[in-house]
């Protein structure tokens, strides 16, 4: 059965979970702000490491976050018992039903949600308020607050605001977020919530009563620096399909963009932009083979990536790493000028997930 419907076929690209360094992240996490109570983030597939492969095999978790109500409806869906924060709430009636009916926590951002909650009769729904202290993304503007809070029509779980710049601990903005949440929340005794991962490891005033890691839980570093203390959690591989023998001259590939400057030999590597491999990569981008790293040449394709192998002997199906335990997905994104999130978000569900304990 599994082999019909695809699973563990050797002709796919494989992300390989490391649940064991989810864990320790999480741990580290939690030895960070110990006072804090956990919203583990796994919005986005859990950043793109399988949100059905690791509900229920993480310990230490109070709730968990995702964006949109689709999302918490499928943690619902595999069972998952615990509170599930929607950071975008609801957009409509039906999805506030939904909210209902699954227990789910919205988070309010904007009236119109205070409108739909007044016109289905459900302000008895806990929710996490959002206020806006500077992102200027989603929040309530800081002076409507008070109002908010005092109307008791609301039955609000915790106050929720989100740092603009928590990956630069040094960042001005960071105090003043800081600042005007305090203010703002000075006269309550509601749970509050602030930090995602940058500011669980490097801001303790804005842990408060809920922390809410993400990236950091995944292994790569919120910041521009790699955090020796954080364990990578994800190995994306794919099989070398074939290899080529080229010769000074020939070119390789869509538009026959690289050109062997000499004898060589090329691996053809199973993994393309629709599996959420970028099109967008530097010449020179390393993949790991046998050992050693070896630059990707000529575009990628929608399946498939070529890489130089020089004189190196691979032969199919010996398997290619495109980041992980070898070569660090901060480095990649770093060379892509782009970040860790990015590429482990976007890998799409060609990709099979397996996890190691
Ligand atoms: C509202 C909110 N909270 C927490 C997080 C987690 O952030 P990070 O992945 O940087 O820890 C995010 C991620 O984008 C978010 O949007």
């Amino acid at each position: 059965m599994s082999r019909l419907s695809g699973q563990n076929l050797p002709n796919a690209p494989v992300a390989s979970i490391d649940v064991q360094a989810i864990q320790h992240n999480l741990n580290l996490a939690r030895a960070c702000a110990p006072a804090s109570k956990v919203l583990a983030m796994v919005k986005a597939n859990a950043y793109g490491h399988g949100v059905a492969g690791l509900a229920g095999r993480l310990q230490g978790i109070d709730g968990y976050g995702v964006a949109r109500v689709e999302e918490g409806l499928q943690l619902r869906a595999l069972g998952v018992a615990k509170p599930i924060v929607v950071l975008q709430g609801f957009i409509d009636g039906a999805e506030l039903d939904a909210c209902v009916a699954a227990e789910l926590t919205p988070a309010l951002h904007s009236d119109y949600q205070l409108r739909l909650l007044e016109s289905h009769n459900a302000a008895t729904l806990p929710v996490w308020l959002k206020v806006d202290t500077g992102m200027h993304r989603l929040g309530f503007a800081p002076p409507t607050l008070p109002a908010l809070l005092a109307n008791g029509r609301l039955n609000v779980a915790c106050i929720v605001t989100h740092l603009a710049n928590a990956g630069e601990p040094q960042h001005d903005q960071n105090q003043r977020q800081l600042d005007s949440f305090l203010q703002l929340t000075a006269n309550t005794h509601l749970p509050r919530s602030m930090a995602n991962s940058g500011a669980i490891l490097a801001l303790p005033m804005s842990h408060f009563e809920w922390i809410r890691p993400g990236i950091m839980l995944y292994g790569s570093s919120p910041g521009d620096q790699p955090d020796p203390n954080l364990r990578s959690a994800m190995t994306l591989t794919a099989p070398v399909i074939a290899v080529k023998s080229l010769v000074a001259g020939q070119a390789i590939g869509y538009g026959g963009s690289w050109t062997a400057p000499g004898p060589t030999r090329v691996a053809i590597v199973g993994i393309g932009y629709a599996d959420g491999y970028p099109r967008e990569i530097p010449a020179q981008m390393p993949v790991w083979v046998a050992g050693r790293r070896c630059p990707i040449v000529g575009r990628v394709s929608m399946d498939s990536i070529m890489v130089e192998l020089g004189q190196l002997d691979v032969e199919p199906p010996a398997r290619v790493e495109l980041w992980g335990k070898n070569l660090p997905v901060d480095e990649v994104a770093q060379l892509l000028g782009s970040i860790g999130y990015t590429l482990m978000s976007r890998l799409t569900s060609r990709v099979q997930r397996e996890y190691l304990h």
